[in-house]
């Protein structure tokens, strides 16, 4: 070759050269990419942000939408956070991450395919809608043939209540034993997020293993009216085996708890606060308990318990005493062992006293590692109130809780 063409060719090899370089340059950019955007497992039991946002109890509106901080604090060592669980969760992020860029018009065909899949199984089983229908999980290309087992599941095993009764100390202890995984945050999906179906909720749940139970809380399930039929459904849609569990305090205690918190959550607010007597009683006289205030309500516990006897026998309900779970916590956790079935693990040697906290803590594997405690939401200092008040409260509650101890056969021995 020579004269124009030589030239024309050298430019040629240049041009390829450089279009080469450039697809190299954005190839690893987008690994990198993708990397970066590694994000923390959806149950670590960590709300999103929450370190960002760097507040703690004051952040109430976090805590009204149900992000409890304690699970916050908890992130690693509890939810049933185990590291084969973390790095299964962590590979399943970046698996799909990667399947997702490579792989966009494969798993549109596979999308459709499984569309038939499920019309079929639908059509089996008598699903209301694909939503409803149980759903491979894995969508990893690389993970759809080998997840080891790792999958969400529907729980098999939920704390419905009640709320300020050691709801979120029963489930960090619990979660502590082997065959126990848990959702780390409050879900609220038979209260708050109904809509969102079944799938959604199957979603929340962190990934287990087939011979582990599933363990979610949130204390609103008790007092919500749909909640027992909801999850009576999801049973029965699904052939769950399925064991509840609450656990209930001195229901005047849980009133000042409940109260205490409210305190906290107005701190720093322009409003006026109203006080205990003005939340519990009858607006005008104040010499009548309001039973219809929400803090009243919630430790009708033998009400609420009997609208949920009306779908599972108390076979399949276990209730906590909230003051034993303070003062000997082992004690409560082992009949809560033995009413799932599972081995005795945590025991006397799992907890250490925190005098300054003035509650247990759950002592950790890992050698070296401090005992974790719960938050400074958990375990406030309560406010004085006024014992006549105590009094109408007591004389309120009486007939209510001598009902409850009849329906669950045990005497907690509140004070009357
Ligand atoms: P107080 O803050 O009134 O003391 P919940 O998690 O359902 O909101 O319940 C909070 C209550 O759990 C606390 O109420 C506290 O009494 C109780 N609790 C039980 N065991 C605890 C523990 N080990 N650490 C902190 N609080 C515990």
């Amino acid at each position: 070759m020579e004269g124009p063409g030589r030239k024309l060719y050298f430019l040629f090899v240049c041009l390829v050269i450089l279009s080469i370089t450039f697809v190299f340059i954005v190839s690893d950019s987008r690994g990198n990419f993708t990397n970066f955007h590694v994000s923390l497992p959806r149950n670590s039991g960590k709300p999103p942000n929450i370190k960002a946002v760097g507040m703690h109890s004051d952040n109430w509106s976090l805590v009204d939408q149900g992000f409890d901080f304690d699970a916050a604090s908890m992130i690693g060592n509890s939810g049933g956070q185990t590291p084969e669980r973390k790095d299964f969760e962590m590979k399943m992020k970046m698996s799909r991450q990667k399947g997702k860029k490579k792989n966009r018009k494969k798993n549109k065909r596979k999308r459709k395919k499984k569309g038939r899949k499920l019309k079929k199984l639908m059509s089996k089983k008598n699903f209301d809608s694909p939503d409803d229908a149980p759903r491979n999980n894995v969508q990893s290309p690389d993970l759809k043939e080998d997840n080891e087992g790792w999958e969400q599941r529907f729980p098999n095993v939920i704390i419905i209540g009640a709320k300020k009764c050691g709801t979120r100390a029963l489930l960090q202890q619990l979660a502590k034993h082997s065959k126990i995984a848990s959702a780390g945050q409050e879900i609220h999906f038979f209260d708050r997020y109904y809509d969102r179906g079944l799938n959604w909720y199957r979603e929340q749940m962190p990934f287990s293993q087939p011979d582990e139970l599933i363990l979610e809380k949130t204390p609103a399930y008790l007092i919500t009216k749909e909640a027992p039929e909801r999850v009576y459904d999801m049973v029965r849609k699904f052939s769950l085996n399925i064991s509840l569990i609450v656990i209930v305090r001195d229901p005047v205690e849980r009133i000042v708890s409940d109260f205490a918190q409210g305190l906290e959550k107005k701190k720093g607010k322009s409003f006026r606060r109203q006080s205990l007597e003005e939340r519990v009683f009858e607006s005008d006289m104040r010499k009548k308990v309001d039973r219809d205030a929400n803090i009243v309500q919630i430790g009708l516990y033998a009400e609420h318990l009997e609208r949920w006897l009306r779908f599972f026998p108390l076979s399949q309900i276990h209730v906590v005493s909230g003051e034993k779970l303070v003062t000997k916590p082992w004690e409560e956790l082992k009949a809560v062992q033995e009413f799932l079935n599972i081995p005795v693990e945590i025991t006397k040697d799992n907890f250490w006293y925190n005098k300054t906290k003035k509650f247990y803590c759950v002592k950790q594997r890992a050698e070296g590692v401090e005992p974790k405690c719960l938050g400074k939401t958990k375990g406030r200092k309560h406010p004085k109130v006024d014992v006549e008040t105590l009094r109408m409260l007591r004389d309120f509650y009486l007939p209510y809780n001598k009902k409850f101890y009849e329906l669950v056969k045990r005497d907690f021995e509140w004070p009357e």
